[in-house]
């Protein structure tokens, strides 16, 4: 489909299975933390996506968690133009302003430097929610600028530059339907 695309790293199906399954773990979780508050479930969870790259994963992820709860997304930059290299996260916009005392699940499409990650989660665990999670469809095997681990994570991958199912480069492929690595972006020796 693009001679720019190295090789498939992860396939639709691969990819179609885990979020399934990630749903189903995910949403019992949730469900256990609403029925130990003895409270109801309206209004108790938050999902908060990290814009642009989680768009593709969290509109499957959603549809596999029979769940009432909301979206409240957020906006971050952490590869400006065409840079590879993580110039650390910084907000764009506002972060929704009601999570205190919610179930909170942050969710994203990579977890790399984890600078995007630790920010976000800082800034939500500043309203207090009753418990905030986060959740990447991929990690990546390279040491982490801040000590994030996801709570879910849907694959580890090697150190490579990969794209599609959401995730860009210069702000092209997320449109693929698998995750794919770019020609002369190779893998450097950790295999998945
Ligand atoms: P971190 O802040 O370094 O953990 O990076 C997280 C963000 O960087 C993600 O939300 C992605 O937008 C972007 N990113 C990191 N690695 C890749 C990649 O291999 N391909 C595309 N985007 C990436
Ligand atoms: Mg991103």
């Amino acid at each position: 489909m693009f001679p720019e695309i190295e090789r498939v790293l992860i396939d639709e199906a691969r990819i179609r299975a885990r979020v399934h399954d990630m749903g189903a773990q995910i949403a019992r979780d949730l469900t256990a933390d609403i029925a130990r508050s003895g409270m109801s479930a309206d209004g108790q969870i938050v999902l908060v996506p990290i814009l642009t790259g989680s768009i593709v994963f969290v509109a499957d992820l959603v549809r596999q968690m029979p769940l009432k709860l909301r979206l409240g997304v957020v906006a971050v930059s952490s590869y400006p133009g065409q840079s590879m290299q993580s110039k650390g996260a910084a907000l764009r916009g506002e972060i929704p302003r009601d999570l205190g005392g919610k179930h909170v699940l942050i969710v994203d499409d990579i977890l790399d430097s984890g600078r995007t990650l630790g920010l976000i989660r800082r800034l939500i665990e500043e309203q207090s929610p009753a418990s905030c999670r986060t959740c990447v469809l991929l990690t990546k095997a390279v040491p982490r600028a801040e000590p994030v681990v996801a709570d879910y994570s849907g694959f580890d991958i090697p150190d490579a530059f990969v794209v599609g199912y959401g995730l860009d480069y210069d702000g092209y492929y997320r449109n693929l339907p698998h995750i794919a690595i770019l020609k002369g972006h190779a893998v450097k020796g950790v295999h998945p």
